[in-house]
């Protein structure tokens, strides 16, 4: 079978992208081919540093700025989902795009497109997830690979990785510790979900 084609949207630096590029591009633990072949990077934001960093990989870019839409979020989205379909992309995940998507986008690719989010939903959905677990007290935070449904942060979910809080932690240390981790549960939940898997997977720190 030829693997799916995956398209990830971002809006940033893209370091979520490179790791899931990245595990496409090699074979698996046990050698095994990828399901999933990146055929595309696309940015909301013209000026993403990821754009350049998925070219050097060797992955197709696009950019669909949303300004020019004035607000106009539909129309955005079927830009969007124009520049999706040309590629052929069966799988979209999100990785820091910072676009809130509407039920016109998501129910057209329901089933097909995930999310990572930097909290252990259902804790801490939407933003400032880091400085919400520190403030809690909480004892662990963590990452969690979702799909997407039309609700912000919620859809069946498919991967957690979770690590301890330690005692001074700031918000920025912790993103960093769960960044790690992001890199780690992203791919691996696409290995499995690009080969009909949607069993989750769960990691804690090594
Ligand atoms: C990550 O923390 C992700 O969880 C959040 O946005 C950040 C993206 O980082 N949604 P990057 O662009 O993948 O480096």
């Amino acid at each position: 079978m030829s693997p799916k084609r995956v398209a990830i949207l971002i809006s940033g630096g893209g370091s979520n992208m490179v790791s899931l590029v990245r595990s496409m591009q090699e074979p698996g633990p046990g050698g095994e081919a990828h399901a999933g072949m990146p055929c595309l990077v696309l940015s909301n934001q013209p000026g993403a540093g990821g754009l350049e960093r998925a070219k050097e990989m060797g992955v197709p870019t696009a950019v669909v700025d949303h300004r020019p839409f004035k607000g106009d979020r539909v129309a955005f989205e079927d830009a969007l989902s124009a520049r999706l379909h040309f590629e052929g992309a069966e799988i979209v995940c999100l990785a820091g795009f910072m676009r809130i998507l509407t039920t016109h986008f998501v129910s057209e690719w329901q089933g097909k497109m995930l999310n990572i989010h930097p909290s252990l939903l259902p804790k801490y959905r939407g933003l400032h997830t880091h400085a919400r677990a520190l403030e809690a007290g909480e004892a662990e935070h963590g990452c969690t690979v979702h799909e997407v449904t039309p609700e912000l942060d919620e859809g069946p979910i498919l991967g957690q990785a979770r690590l301890p809080i330690l005692a001074g932690d700031t918000p920025e240390s912790l993103a960093a510790r769960v960044l790690v981790q992001e890199h780690r549960l992203y791919p691996a939940v696409l290995r499995r979900f690009a080969a009909g898997d949607r069993e989750p997977v769960f990691l804690s720190q090594d």
